[in-house]
């Protein structure tokens, strides 16, 4: 498959957004089959179950009942987690993504453009802000490819774009951030040279949610 990577146009818009809305919501079910699985997780739920069946005198409903409601909330805080970032993402700079990302030179967001039977098709993006933090770094954002090309190469070409945009533009370092379930782009970024720096719990959701969640946010760094 030839694959262009170019700058965003304003035409790419909706292909744009709805590849953001599936790449970032894809993660609400593994972080749900990882977050239902961790030992204090299991812990909870059973503990409900055995609490449901004894304040229930006996009842096999009570337990069910509790238990069911612990792993519903526990599925409700992986959704959030993911869908309050996106919802969040698409009311800011996803709107406006020639004035957030295309204004500035130390910016950019760059797409992967292919041609199926006659018709051009999105399968990738990523972008980049400049910071002066302390000294000079690029942030990389919305790195998402799309899952009919995965493990083609497509996302080391688009992170090494990133890469070597920063460092025209004399940039010390790369920064970004992505969460424990995304192991998929924790294995990408690894293998650039990224090491993981610190994780932290704060995201678009109230903290209590990512605790529940088990999702942790790790920020890692290439230094270029
Ligand atoms: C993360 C993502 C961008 C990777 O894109 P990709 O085009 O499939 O990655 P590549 O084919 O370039 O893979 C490059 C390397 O990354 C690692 N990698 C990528 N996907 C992997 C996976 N599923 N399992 C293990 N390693 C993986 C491998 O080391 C791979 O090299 P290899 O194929 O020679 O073993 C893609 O999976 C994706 O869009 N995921 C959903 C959105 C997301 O999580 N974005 C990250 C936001 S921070």
């Amino acid at each position: 498959m030839h694959l262009v990577v170019r700058r965003y146009r304003p035409s790419d818009k909706d292909a744009v957004l709805t590849l953001f809305s599936d790449g970032i919501l894809e993660h609400i079910n593994p972080s749900f089959y990882n977050a239902i699985s961790n030992p204090v997780n299991v812990g909870v739920t059973l503990f409900l179950s055995v609490a449901g069946y004894m304040l229930g005198g006996g009842s096999t409903l009570w337990a069910l009942l509790l238990a069911g409601s612990w792993v519903g909330l526990v599925y409700y805080c992986c959704s959030q987690l993911y869908a309050s970032y996106v919802r969040e993402r698409l009311r800011t700079d996803m709107q406006d993504i020639p004035g957030c990302y295309l204004s500035h030179p130390d910016n950019c967001f760059w797409v992967a453009e292919t041609e199926v039977n006659g018709r051009v098709e999105i399968l990738g993006m990523v972008a980049v802000v400049g910071r002066r933090d302390g000294e000079m770094c690029g942030e990389l954002f919305r790195m998402i490819v799309s899952s009919k090309c995965r493990r083609t190469g497509l996302g080391y070409r688009m992170t090494q774009t990133v890469i070597d945009f920063c460092k025209e533009r004399g940039f010390s370092k790369v920064v970004l951030e992505t969460s424990s379930i995304q192991t998929s782009a924790v294995a990408l970024y690894k293998k650039l040279g990224f090491s993981h720096i610190l994780s932290h719990t704060k995201t678009y959701s109230p903290e209590w949610m990512t605790i529940i969640s088990r999702v942790t946010i790790l920020k890692m760094e290439k230094v270029i």
